[in-house]
């Protein structure tokens, strides 16, 4: 599948118009937003910032930014905007794109921001070349994606030898790649971005919860390419689905790495950038 439109996201596994998909993306966003609008506050978004929000998923971010930040635009940009369309926020713009096509070019942005996007894209590296290349003179590039930090050495339960297979099929059907991630901070440096820096986010899988349920939504949709791996059976995934919601789940779940870098004024006006 490897190249073909059915290895993509949105088109192999986790297609929009499956019902419960946005649902799906809405309890990650439910498990992560707290920490991604803390960040984006502590940054500055604020009255007078232009924002870009690539693969904007259903906009609760996008939405954040408008009525609670007070910034003064954002341009949600998603290749299904069907969520975030239904929704009429004052200042919200949408734009149905694929952002790894070659001519996407929406313009500057002062904040350019991407959550659990550029990990489930092949062309990862070259989109954070171009992610870079949209901040304006002044601006900020923030990128979220998936850390998980379950060693080698953790006891092989149900649930660590599931999400283990969850991220072999998703990189054998998807091209899903979250090796790179703790490097991010390094390559926002080599895109010539100032004052990098990055954090790590590891919510607690607590019975019921929206992160609980984001994992147990993923591994029913991603079902045939974890068998697909070898690595588990169905029994295992049942198994696993069980562990996740008992008492005694003390499998750590994957968390989020946010790494930031700003585009300075003075290595623009000094043609570094
Ligand atoms: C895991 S969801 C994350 C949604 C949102 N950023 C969040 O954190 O809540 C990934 C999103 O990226 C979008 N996406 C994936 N590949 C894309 C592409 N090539 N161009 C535009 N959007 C894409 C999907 O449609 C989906 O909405």
């Amino acid at each position: 599948m490897r190249g073909t439109e059915a290895g993509r996201y949105g088109e192999g596994l986790f297609r929009p118009e499956e019902t419960g998909e946005a649902d799906r993306i809405d309890l990650g966003a439910l498990a992560y937003d707290e920490v991604s609008t803390a960040r984006l506050a502590a940054l500055g978004a604020g009255p007078g910032w232009s924002c870009l929000d690539v693969g904007a998923g259903t906009g609760t971010l996008a939405r954040w930014l408008l009525e609670s930040a007070g910034v003064t635009a954002v341009l949600a940009v998603d290749r299904d905007t069907r969520s975030l369309d239904a929704d009429r926020t004052p200042g919200l713009s949408t734009l149905t794109a694929d952002i790894t096509a070659p001519d996407f070019a929406p313009g500057r942005f002062q904040l350019v921001h991407a959550r659990f996007v550029l990990m489930h894209l092949r062309s990862w590296r070259r989109m954070i070349t171009k992610l870079a290349s949209l901040v304006a003179p002044g601006g900020v590039l923030v990128l979220s994606d998936a850390v998980d930090l379950t060693t080698a050495g953790a006891p092989a339960t149900p649930y660590t030898t599931v999400m283990r297979a969850m991220w072999h099929g998703l990189r054998q059907s998807i091209g899903t790649d979250i090796s790179w991630v703790p490097d991010c901070p390094y390559l926002l440096r080599e895109e010539g971005l100032s004052r990098v820096a990055a954090e790590i986010h590891v919510p607690p899988l607590v019975p019921g919860s929206p992160l609980s349920g984001f994992w147990a939504d993923t591994w029913d949709r991603a079902r045939d390419a974890m068998l697909a791996t070898g690595q588990v059976d169905a029994a295992r995934i049942e198994r696993a689905g069980r562990e996740l919601s008992s008492d005694d789940c003390a499998g750590l779940s994957p968390g989020m790495l946010t790494a930031w870098g700003w585009r300075t004024e003075e290595a623009v006006r000094d043609g570094h950038i």
